[in-house]
């Protein structure tokens, strides 16, 4: 289908309250008109022109590796104006324009081509999607005569008859391009001071031709945001029906309501979640993993059966099969944690591979290591990989054991099946199948205590002053 569209997303936000613009609020990690732009993505449209402020930098530089125009409308006059400022950018272009507010994230992309059908099919000039809202917020009111659209009434403007209509205009609009003069028609709003874009519906009645408003899709895709209020709204809707999606896709959540996830994320099946677990940015879960409450995991891949236990924290990282980690983990960028290995409390692991079957099961950090499959690292275990000027690698061969409390400062290599004694601090290379110990002999003093005992009564009684003979 031969569209461009245009993404009006001009406007200040005021009600808002933010020094972010309105367009670039987050809703599930990703900004209001990144959303609006995927939903009109798959409609392959030839061009898509995004309608700035003077003040759009912000927004330029989050939507720079998309293929979107830009245009700048100088002056804050309205919808009718924003489009006004399109219209340069849409030179030589003779199709349908699909108009849509920046700020409706929930639009999908099955209705908006439900609805460029509907345009075509009815040989529209001018179409409108329409929906049904109760109650119809601050929405603008669909006027009809005889059943047919007559016009569009703004919230404010109102009467209190009109008020009580609850169809009403979701913002998204399709329009020949011939019919873009009719722009320069709309006059000023008196109450508002603004050329509204609601007008060119009356404009274009008057004149004879051929408009039509269609009711498409859940009332809930056209949530429009104003306020914060409109945002978590907006989000809700969106969460629930990515819930939906992977519930479908045959995963379990055990609150549906305090589950997190992203709109890229993918899941495996019979794989369960508990509550307030977050899963964000490209992350992808394998088939029946189980992540307990309280976990975030960014841009993870997980292979099946990966168990994750409470308050656990990744980011950028990959573990294989059978693996588990946590609770309270914290495992950093570029961690690779190899199958059925097993991360323990308190551990934290940043930009390291860990080897199959090792285990860290207790209070330890290891960063910038290479341990091998089958290690078993100590409670307590620290690699000291920072000097205060550079990071150095710490290389822990298979099989190796690794006492408590130990501190292997890197750079560092200890060989296959060598064994570090606890307590030690290694700072030489240990070769393979040797013993790595750094500590002074233990000193055992016999009968220390007793010694001790008798002198603190001798003590006490001088002070009493019974000195004995
Ligand atoms: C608008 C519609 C209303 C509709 C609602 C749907 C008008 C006059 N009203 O109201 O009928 O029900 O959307 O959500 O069109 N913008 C500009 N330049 C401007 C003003 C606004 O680019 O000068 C952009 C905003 O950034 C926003 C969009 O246009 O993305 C809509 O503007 P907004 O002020 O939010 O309009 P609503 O009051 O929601
Ligand atoms: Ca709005």
């Amino acid at each position: 289908m031969n569209c461009a569209v245009v993404v009006l997303a001009a406007g200040y936000g005021t009600r808002m309250k933010s020094d972010t613009p309105k367009v670039l609020h987050r809703m599930l990690g990703k900004p209001i008109i990144t959303h609006v732009l995927n939903a009109v993505a798959p409609l392959a449209p030839e061009r898509v022109v995004v309608v700035l402020n003077p003040q759009g930098a912000d927004i330029r530089k989050e939507l720079a590796d998309r293929n979107v125009t830009f245009a700048v409308q100088h002056r804050m006059m309205g919808t009718g104006d924003a489009v006004k400022a399109a219209v340069p950018s849409l030179r030589g272009f003779s199709g349908t324009i699909l108009i849509v507010n920046g700020d409706t994230p929930v639009l999908s992309a099955a209705s908006l081509k439900n609805f460029l059908a509907a345009h075509k099919r009815y040989k529209e000039g001018l179409s409108l999607l329409s929906f049904l809202a109760s109650p119809p917020h601050e929405y603008g009111r669909i006027l009809r005569e005889d059943g047919r659209m007559i016009g569009i009434i703004e919230n404010r403007d109102c009467d209190e008859k009109q008020r009580l209509i609850n169809e009403v205009n979701s913002g998204v609009y399709a329009v020949e391009a011939t019919l873009l003069p009719l722009l320069r028609q709309i006059k000023m709003n008196a109450s508002k001071g603004e050329f509204y874009l609601t007008d060119i519906v009356g404009i274009a009645v008057r004149k004879g031709l051929k408009v039509g408003a269609h009711i498409i899709g859940a009332p809930e895709e056209y949530t429009g945001i104003n306020t914060r209020a409109d945002l978590l709204a907006a989000t809700t809707i969106l969460r629930s029906s990515i819930a939906e999606h992977w519930m479908r896709e045959g995963v379990t959540l055990l609150d549906r309501g305090a589950t997190f996830i992203g709109t890229d994320v993918k899941i495996g099946a019979d794989t369960i979640l508990y509550p307030n677990v977050h899963l964000e940015g490209k992350t992808v879960i394998g088939k029946r993993c189980v992540i307990f409450p309280n976990c975030r995991l960014v841009d993870c891949v997980l292979a099946d059966d990966v168990t994750i236990k409470d308050g656990t924290v990744m980011e950028d990282c990959a573990v294989g099969a059978h693996a588990a980690v946590g609770p309270m983990a914290h495992i950093r960028p570029g961690t690779h944690i190899e199958t059925k290995a097993k991360i323990g409390n308190f551990v934290e692991i940043k930009k390291s591979h860990i080897g199959a079957g090792a285990k860290a099961s207790h209070l330890s950090y290891i960063g910038d290591a290479e341990i091998g499959s089958d290690v078993n690292i100590g409670a307590g275990t620290i690699t000291c990989n920072y000097d205060g000027a550079h990071k150095h690698k710490t290389v822990v061969e298979d099989g190796v054991f690794i006492g408590s409390d130990t501190q292997l400062v890197a750079p560092v290599r200890i060989g296959a099946g060598a064994f570090i004694g606890a307590g030690s601090t290694i700072t030489k290379d240990v070769p393979p199948l040797a013993l790595g110990l750094s500590r002074q002999h233990q000193t055992v003093i016999e009968g220390w205590a007793t010694r001790r005992q008798k002198k603190e009564h001798l003590g006490n009684t001088t002070r009493k002053g019974e000195r004995r003979r």
